[in-house]
Parts: structure tokens; C-alpha cells; sequence
């Protein structure tokens, strides 16, 4: 099939993009580069051995759009573009409205005046808000805690709409849960820009050397040690589940059906920071810190549902994946910033190679 993937550049992108590539499909990419460097892009390549179409445009640029699918005649769209900081969509909403809803609504236009009706969307467990009991099913309530669990609330409803009006769409929505760890070559990996507002890329960087200290978000919760549970799943896992929701759309077309992609198990804050130093064979000093403004006890998985319509499952544990984010981490401790000269690509238009050399300059 050919997939054109936007995004593509971002931790999950990035990762897709290699497993995408290894199950023989054509990928073109599509990124504005505004929270991803191009390297990871260059690092895709070498790891899957083929070369792909890489375009820098956002999705709410209907013109460069355009001119994407005219040439590329995608089959099949990976919708992962998107802002994700909670704190700041909270100070600064807007823009999260516009790159998430009003970009999903261009490239929806777009793809609808296409011949491209497969669609594949990053969501979130974000869209439980704080769920009354877990482990989580799909029917369970939606709602939200942010504007960014607002967005993809609303860029949910709006693909169930789609699919409701127009049989000839088929839509999966993959609510991922806690994506963490990184390709096992270390090649690829999460590389955030600023200081990392998750748990597994600040633990990684204190393993490294490049802060001090855990501040641990409240240990005042119920839960078994008082830290928070959440349903880490390794990032590879939940890339490859985007192969089995592609299969999907093939298989039962004119719906849009919702996914959990988790582990179905939660680990407190304590354990994750354990397992990281046991991988990394580094300390991880802790400090206790007053709860973070919107966390909630425990948010884990049922996905069951994965299981038995998809056939996927995670496969990987906790000492995986802290063992692949280290590897990641020692090997890039500076993330893609050293990678530089690496082919060609296109500003709005369809290219065939990459070049990142004049953007990796550009991006901090
Ligand atoms: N935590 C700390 N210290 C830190 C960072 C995090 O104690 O420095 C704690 C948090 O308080 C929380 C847990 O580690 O209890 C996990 O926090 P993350 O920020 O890694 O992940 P969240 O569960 O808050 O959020 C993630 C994604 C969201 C997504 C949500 C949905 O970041 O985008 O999962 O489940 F919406």
C-alpha cells in the first residue's frame, strides 16, 4: 500500500515509519518540523535499508497537501500531527485547536477530494479524563482534563462523523497509552526538545547525567506505593499495531472503531524509576515533589479488544523498555542533533530523498 504518513518525523511517527517501511508498503512523509527534526527521518532510512518521499509542510496547508496526495495517490493516511504538551495547551490554547482540529479538518477536506478514504488516528487514552474504573474499556465515558485531551476528543467525534456519514470512509482510532522506550538498534528514539515533560525521557536523561534528580509527582495517591499508575507500552509494540489497524481498514471498511493500545498493566512512578536504574545500571536520585495539576491515580488498559479484533498485543515489558530508552539515550545523549547531512527534501512539494543538512541547522 502506499502510506502517507504525517508526523512521521515524531517519536511514534518515526518509529511507524520503520515498521511501515519493513512490511513492504511505500511511506511518503509529511512534517512541519515545528517538535521533530528531520533526523529522525535519516535514521528511518538507514535502519529500514529504503529510501522515501519526505515533504516539510503543515497539515493545514491545503495547497501543499494537495499537491502531496496528486503525486503520491496515498491508499491509506496516519494522521499523527499534532501538538501534545499539556501544560502549555492549557496556557496557550489556541494553537493547539488550530494544528489538531483545524489541521485534521484540512487534511480530511483534502483526503476527501481524494481518492484516500483509509484513515489511521493517533488519539489518547487522554480522551478517558479521569476514568471511574479501570482497567479501561473503549465504551468507557469520554472526556477531557485539557485542551490537548479536548483536541483529540474533538478530532475523534469529528472522524466518527465522517464514517457515520460516508460508508466509503474507514477510520481506527488507537488510543495509546503511555508510549515509551525506543527502536532496539538505539538508532531512533524519543528525542524532546526542552525539558521532557514525560516520566521515561526525564528518568533517561538523569540516568545520563544531564539533570539531577527525579521530582516524583505526589506520593499521596491510592495506589499500592502512593505514586501514580500508568500503562507504559513500548513504543514498537505500538507501532506495529498501526500494521494491524492498516489491515484493518481493508478488511471492514464504512466504520470507525476505536482501539486501546496498552499493556493492560500499571506500573507506579517508583517502579518505572527502579527498572530504569536496574537497565541502566545508574542511580536515579529521587525527590518528592507536590502532585502535577491534572494527573490522575491510575490509568491502565483493557485491551482486550486489540487482542481479539486486531490481533495485536504488547509484547514487551518494563525491562525492555527501560533497557531500549537507555540504550537510546547513552548512544544520542544529545537526541538528533548531530545528525546532519542526509539527502534531499521537499518544502511543499513531493520529494524523494531527504535533505536535512539546511534544517537541522534551523532547528534548535
Ligand atoms: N511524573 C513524575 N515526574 C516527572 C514526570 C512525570 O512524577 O518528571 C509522573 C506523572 O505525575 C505521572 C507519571 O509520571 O504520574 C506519568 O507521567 P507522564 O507525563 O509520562 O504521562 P501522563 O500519563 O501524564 O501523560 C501521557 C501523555 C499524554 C497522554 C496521556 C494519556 O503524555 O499525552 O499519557 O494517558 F494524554
Amino acid at each position: 500500500m502506499r502510506v502517507l504518513i504525517t508526523g512521521a518525523a515524531g517519536y511514534i511517527g518515526s518509529h511507524t515509519v520503520v515498521e511501515v517501511l519493513a512490511a513492504g508498503h511505500e511511506v511518503h512523509a509529511l512534517d512541519n518540523f515545528v517538535n521533530a527534526r528531520p533526523g529522525s527521518l535519516a535514521r528511518a532510512r538507514d535502519l529500514a535499508g529504503r529510501d522515501f518521499g519526505v515533504t516539510r509542510a503543515d497539515v493545514r496547508d491545503r495547497v501543499a497537501l494537495d499537491r502531496v496526495l496528486a503525486a503520491f495517490r496515498p491508499e491509506l493516511l496516519i494522521h499523527f500531527a499534532a501538538l501534545k504538551a499539556v501544560p502549555q495547551s492549557v496556557a496557550t490554547p489556541l494553537p493547539f485547536y488550530s494544528a489538531n482540529v483545524a489541521g485534521t479538518v484540512t487534511l480530511l477536506e483534502a483526503l476527501a477530494a481524494s481518492d484516500c478514504r483509509r484513515f489511521v488516528f493517533s488519539s489518547s487514552a487522554t480522551v478517558y479524563g479521569d476514568p471511574a474504573t479501570t482497567p479501561i474499556v473503549e465504551t468507557a465515558p469520554r472526556s477531557a482534563t485539557s485542551p490537548y485531551g479536548r483536541t483529540k476528543l474533538m478530532m475523534e467525534r469529528i472522524l466518527e462523523d465522517i464514517a457515520a456519514s460516508d460508508p466509503t470512509w474507514s477510520i481506527v482510532l488507537l488510543r495509546y497509552f503511555n508510549p515509551v522506550g525506543a527502536h532496539p538498534s538505539g538508532m531512533i528514539g524519543e528525542d524532546p526538545i526542552g525539558v521532557p515533560g514525560n516520566l521515561m525521557p526525564f528518568i533517561a536523561q538523569v540516568a545520563g547525567g544531564q539533570r539531577h534528580e527525579l521530582a516524583v509527582f505526589g506520593d499521596d495517591y491510592d495506589t499500592p506505593d502512593g505514586t501514580c499508575l500508568r500503562d507504559y507500552v513500548h513504543v514498537v509494540d505500538l507501532a506495529r499495531a498501526h500494521l494491524a489497524a492498516m489491515d484493518w481498514t481493508v478488511a471492514g471498511s464504512g466504520a470507525c472503531e476505536a482501539f486501546n493500545l496498552g499493556t493492560g498493566r500499571g506500573h507506579s512512578v517508583m517502579e518505572v524509576a527502579r527498572a530504569f536504574s536496574e537497565a541502566s545500571g545508574k542511580a536515579i536520585p529521587i525527590r518528592f515533589a507536590p502532585r502535577r495539576q491534572g494527573d490522575v491515580a491510575r490509568l491502565y488498559a483493557d485491551p482486550t479488544r486489540a487482542k481479539r479484533m486486531l490481533n495485536w498485543r504488547a509484547e514487551r515489558g518494563l525491562a525492555e523498555m527501560c533497557a531500549d530508552s537507555w540504550r537510546w539515550q547513552s548512544l544520542n545523549p544529545h537526541g538528533y542533533a548531530a545528525v546532519v547531512r542526509v539527502g534531499k527534501m521537499d518544502e511543499s512539494g513531493v520529494g524523494t530523498g531527504l535533505d536535512v543538512a539546511r534544517y537541522a541547522a534551523a532547528t534548535p
